[in-house]
């Protein structure tokens, strides 16, 4: 195993380094040209999920690169999430994303949230009469069968606390490969991070920057003064001490940039270290959960009447 790469449960191996793929809106052509500029920076791990809308662009520039020899199949690490109002059958819900895609399988799928939604729920932000009983029970047997049908290599959660990963954990014949979480120097996930560590359940970071170019983001992580005062210290930049911070925490991370410039930055990341020092001042900063997930929490319909219950009180 490389360095810049992390072992899975499974046995394979996961790119520490990810490109995003969520945006408001894409453009086509742009987007096209962004990934594949990202395979030639040397990239090899992409995100998606079906609410992202962006399966079927990542898919098709991904295919496009393979049949024009750029890059093999068995050298991309290509993950994907289930949407909420799948939950009844997550068989059907891969099995359309890979003929979005243009794929045979994918590397990695994800339950996107523990929150279920009838199937017929309104997308994105689902009402309130859309949420239904979780009953991760059934879901998980039916992720477990995407595994053995082949449709993916590794199956996994995101946004799952220690409580909930212990409860899946405590019926799952299969236990998740990876936990795709929020996870930055502001919200560092220590807790979380051990209990995966425990047991072998890689940490996938998402908005490894906390956003800084969204509207749902955060500039505050790439400002904060003590991560200036270590990017100056190497002559390197913010975003790169937060994704190196992440890297060496043991997490991949998941970085969305569709500019030239930041790709490359980012991709840098890979080349630098951070000493002890540095990674004890990153423990000083105030902790700051960005992705609270609100639109998940009513007090009727939801399972989860408060944002503390969705999170297991770890936020
Ligand atoms: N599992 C989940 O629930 C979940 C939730 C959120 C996100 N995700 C995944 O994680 C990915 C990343 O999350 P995210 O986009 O929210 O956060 P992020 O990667 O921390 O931030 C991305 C934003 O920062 C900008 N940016 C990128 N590199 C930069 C740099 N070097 N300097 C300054 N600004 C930079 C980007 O703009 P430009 O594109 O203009 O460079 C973009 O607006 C998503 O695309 C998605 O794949 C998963």
């Amino acid at each position: 195993m490389k360095s810049n790469q992390a072992r899975l449960n499974t046995g394979s191996v996961v790119p520490l380094l990810g490109l995003g793929t969520f945006s408001i809106s894409y453009d086509f052509h742009q987007t096209n040209l962004a990934i594949k500029m990202a395979l030639k920076m040397g990239y090899r791990h992409f995100d998606t999920a079906k609410i992202y809308g962006s399966e079927s662009i990542l898919g098709q520039a991904l295919m496009e690169a393979i049949n024009d020899g750029m890059v093999n199949r068995d050298e991309l690490f290509v993950t994907s999430k289930l949407w909420s109002s799948d939950h009844h059958d997550p068989v059907a819900a891969l099995q359309q994303s890979l003929r979005k895609m243009g794929m045979e399988y994918l590397d990695l799928y994800m339950v996107h949230w523990p929150v279920r939604f009838k199937s017929c729920a309104e997308y994105p932000v689902p009402n309130e009469e859309d949420f239904e009983e979780l009953d991760m029970k059934s879901t998980w047997v039916n992720m477990e069968k995407c595994l053995e049908l082949g449709l993916c290599k590794a199956i996994g959660v995101s946004n799952f606390s220690t409580k909930k990963l212990q409860n899946l954990l405590d019926f799952a014949s299969i236990p998740p490969s990876v936990n795709q979480i929020e996870m930055h120097p502001m919200w560092k996930q220590n807790k979380l991070r051990k209990f995966c560590m425990e047991h072998n359940i890689h940490i996938s970071a998402y908005m490894p920057l906390g956003g800084p170019g969204n509207i749902w983001g955060s500039t505050s992580v790439i400002q904060d003064p003590i991560i200036q005062s270590i990017a100056q210290k190497y002559q390197v930049t913010s975003a790169q001490v937060a994704l190196r911070w992440g890297m060496q925490k043991g997490a991949s991370v998941i970085v969305k940039s569709f500019n030239e410039n930041r790709m490359k930055e980012n991709f840098g990341a890979l080349e630098i270290k951070l000493d002890d020092h540095d990674m004890i001042n990153i423990e000083k900063m105030v902790e700051r959960k960005i992705m609270r997930g609100d639109h998940l929490v009513n007090k009727t319909t939801s399972p989860y009447k408060t944002v503390e219950d969705l999170w297991d009180n770890e936020i």
